[in-house]
């Protein structure tokens, strides 16, 4: 809107100039005929002056007026209103021209309009004799001025609301999506997740709200698990104390102490206060898998060795249960892995399969650099996992026989541990098992030397 008011003062400005100097030089053009035609009256035959003005014909709207050298007005064309024949005229124009040197002047006058004053020497014989002065009123170029800056006026008016419409739609149009999406997002603040941002079109509004939207899915999805997480932890906790209370209760209640029955009984509650703390500590283990996930002490490791180790260490637990135990590897096979992260993946895998394989089985190991990566297979031929549990034995808690886990000691947080773990070093786990069959696990994960 200022721009176009600038281009229009510029436009009005302009064009005034050029028609009021067309005006000025106009007005001095005759200035100049009517000083040629009265330069030889002015000496002997002044009586003579106004005829000769008035054929001129310079038109009704001119003034024109001829003094002598000394500025005297010898006639005025505009005597019948205001005569000042006799009088001396004092004009700044009438007295340049006196020296001998044309002028020209603008004025505006605010009730007649602009007059155009100017005036001229009368020379004869190189002698300046007289003045001929003119006046006009430049009212054609008034009100064609006027026009102009009326139509200017009306386009700028029109141009205006047009652009003021315009704005506010478009305004609307930008603002009006954003407003629904905070009026939303604040319900979702005091109240419901449930809540979702309509998605209109493809623009970058609509990419905000989908984008909104798929955060809030995440958030939903997260709190749920977070719900599902406490409620299972709490219920596998309150397992194990029940059972301390009944046991302890028990003891309590006997009237007469039985040594063997209070050691029985003390072995169990024992047992329970293993297996918590068996399942503090490994959700201990998981939330620090959660909250340091970018903080792994990473070290070249030979997974070979690891590997050795392992086996040698549920080797007692194997010759227990007739199971042959195996490890089939390369010499070293080295990986920059966190050491006691990794080993966690690798003994629960073992130790899954040696706990789940019936007598006399086989579980075998299998650890192999394969370019920039490493394998590892653990392969057993024990009860296997039923088809439709293979994707949730990795969820927390979960274990596809309860009470015979239990019985084993289980938490159901092993693959837990291991898929974070596996995760986070950039790797990937596959499963491969049939019921009443057995069950291969894949580590694929990369060496990064
Ligand atoms: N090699 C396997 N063969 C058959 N079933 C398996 C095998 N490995 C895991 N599973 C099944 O997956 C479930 C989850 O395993 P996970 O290691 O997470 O828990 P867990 O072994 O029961 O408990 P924890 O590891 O704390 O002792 C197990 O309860 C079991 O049912
Ligand atoms: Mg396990």
């Amino acid at each position: 809107m200022l721009t176009l008011v600038f281009i229009s003062t510029y436009i009005l400005a302009t064009i005034s100039q050029y028609l009021y100097n067309q005006n000025q030089v106009e007005l001095l053009a005759n200035a100049n005929v009517v000083a040629n035609t009265v330069s030889d009256y002015i000496k002997d035959n002044r009586e003579l002056i106004p005829v000769a003005v008035s054929r001129l014909s310079l038109g009704d709207s001119v003034r024109v007026i001829i003094t002598d050298k000394d500025a005297v007005v010898l006639h005025d064309s505009a005597s019948e209103h205001a005569n000042i024949e006799g009088k001396t005229l004092v004009k700044p124009e009438v007295i340049k021209a006196l020296k001998g040197s044309d002028s020209v002047g603008r004025y505006d006058e605010s009730e007649i309009g602009t007059i155009i004053q100017g005036a001229v020497s009368v020379i004869s014989d190189s002698d300046v004799v007289g003045v001929v002065y003119l006046s006009e009123a430049a009212k054609s170029t008034d009100d064609f001025m006027a026009d102009i800056r009326w139509i200017l006026i009306v386009i700028s008016l029109i141009v205006c609301i047009l652009i003021g419409v315009l704005s506010s739609v478009m305004a609307d149009v930008i603002v009006s999506p954003i407003e629904k999406l905070t009026k939303i997002i604040n319900k979702m603040k005091s109240s419901s997740m449930e809540e979702r941002v309509p998605v209109n079109g493809n623009d970058e509004i609509a990419q905000l709200g989908d984008a909104f939207n798929q955060l809030t899915d995440r958030l939903n999805e997260m709190e749920e698990k977070r719900r599902q997480f406490v409620s299972n932890a709490s219920h596998e906790l309150k397992t194990p104390l029940s059972s301390i209370k009944l046991l302890s209760d028990s003891v309590l209640s006997m009237e007469t102490l039985d040594e063997e029955y209070v050691r029985e009984f003390m072995e169990d509650i024992n047992g329970e206060i293993d297996r918590l703390t068996k399942i503090i500590n490994r959700l201990l283990s998981l939330t620090k898998l959660d909250i340091n996930y970018e903080e792994l002490e990473l070290k070249v490791t030979d997974i070979n060795e690891m590997a050795q180790r392992i086996v040698k260490s549920l080797m007692p637990v194997a010759l227990n249960k007739s199971i042959k135990l195996h490890l089939f590897t390369e010499n070293e096979v080295l990986a920059m892995v966190d050491r006691e992260k990794f080993w966690q993946v690798l003994y629960n895998i073992t130790d899954n399969a040696v706990k789940y394989t019936p007598e006399g089985g086989t579980v075998s190991l299998y650890v192999f650099g394969e370019g920039d990566y490493v394998r590892i297979e653990v392969i057993d031929n024990g009860i296997g996992i039923p088809e439709g549990q293979i994707d949730k034995i990795f969820d927390r808690f979960y274990r596809v026989d309860k009470a015979r886990s239990r019985e084993s000691g289980g938490t159901g947080l092993g693959l837990s541990i291991v898929k974070d773990v596996v995760d986070s070093h950039n790797g990937e786990i596959v499963v491969d098992s049939k019921e009443n069959d057995g069950t291969k696990f894949v580590i694929v994960i990369p060496k990064k030397l």
